[in-house]
């Protein structure tokens, strides 16, 4: 029993970290492509590439249920490989719908018509190619009206995390909450619309401010996981241990990994 977890870099394993604390003993299998990181500066076309490579990886793996846990892939490439590319008995899930149906305050799979919902003004930050994608507003029309959403593309952010300087990721980060501020003075709730962006939660808050709402992923994806399995238990695979695998080089992203989850994490080659 293995589940899947794939991301351009790093940024997953903030999915990962929720999902192990929800669901102790399911082993997971992480994947971070970072010889491949940012994907948020990429072609959808290269994006689908590089996302059904890894996931292919996570399948050979022994997992039968993978999770992007990467808004980029899940908004660049996660239709195009459910209309044609996932074998039988496989599935691949992504990140957007367990976020949205928390901020319409929706009830899993609920699948009535969209109606008038409490948050009205909702800042996305993103990256990029998931801004381009404008697959977040259209996975909330299919849930809700009268919500105004104005998306920053956070460019550069993920880069700086990839490295590990954090202080030019904070600074990053406060210049583009100015920049939405400019947009939309008076947000009620902020999307941390990228797995990276938990790492620098603290940093969103401070500068939206206390009043703001601010929606990050980790734990609500990792609720819905659960929710899942519970449903379909046999989709956990026959893979019976956990691994770390990257494309980058392993030494370097263990040390990162480490130091963002703050418990030792060992990366070995993909
Ligand atoms: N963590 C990825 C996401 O959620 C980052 C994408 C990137 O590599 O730019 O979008």
């Amino acid at each position: 029993m293995a589940v899947g977890i794939f991301d351009s870099g790093l940024g997953g394993l903030t999915v990962l970290d929720a999902v192990a604390k929800r669901l102790p003993d399911l082993p997971l299998v992480y994947m971070g492509d970072s010889a491949h990181a940012p994907y948020g500066v990429r072609t959808p076309d290269d994006i689908y590439d590089l996302t059904t490579k890894s996931t292919q990886r996570l399948f050979d793996a022994g997992c039968d249920l993978v999770i992007l846990a990467c808004n980029t892939a899940s908004a660049a490439a996660l239709r195009r490989m459910q209309e044609g590319w996932i074998p039988e008995g496989k599935r691949v899930l992504g990140v957007f719908v367990p976020l949205i149906e928390a901020l319409t305050e929706r009830q899993w799979g609920d699948n009535s018509p969209p109606r008038e919902v409490k948050t009205k003004h909702v800042a996305l930050f993103a990256t990029p190619a998931t801004v381009s994608s404008r697959a977040f507003q259209r996975e909330l029309a299919f849930r809700a009206i009268g919500v105004d959403v104005e998306a920053q593309a956070c460019g550069g952010v993920v880069d700086a995390i990839e490295d590990g300087d954090m202080i030019l990721a904070e600074a990053l980060v406060r210049s583009h909450v100015d920049a939405l501020k400019r947009k939309m003075p008076e947000p009620d709730a902020a999307v941390l619309g990228c797995t990276h962006y938990p790492l620098m939660a603290a940093a969103f808050q401070a500068a939206l401010g206390p009043q703001v709402k601010v929606f990050s992923q980790a734990e609500l994806v990792a609720e819905s996981l659960a929710d899942y399995l519970e449903r379909r238990p046999a989709m956990t695979g026959p893979g019976t241990t956990s691994a770390f695998l990257t494309t980058g080089d392993p030494d370097r992203v263990s040390s990162r990994a480490t130091q963002f989850l703050r418990r030792q994490i060992t990366f070995e080659a993909a």
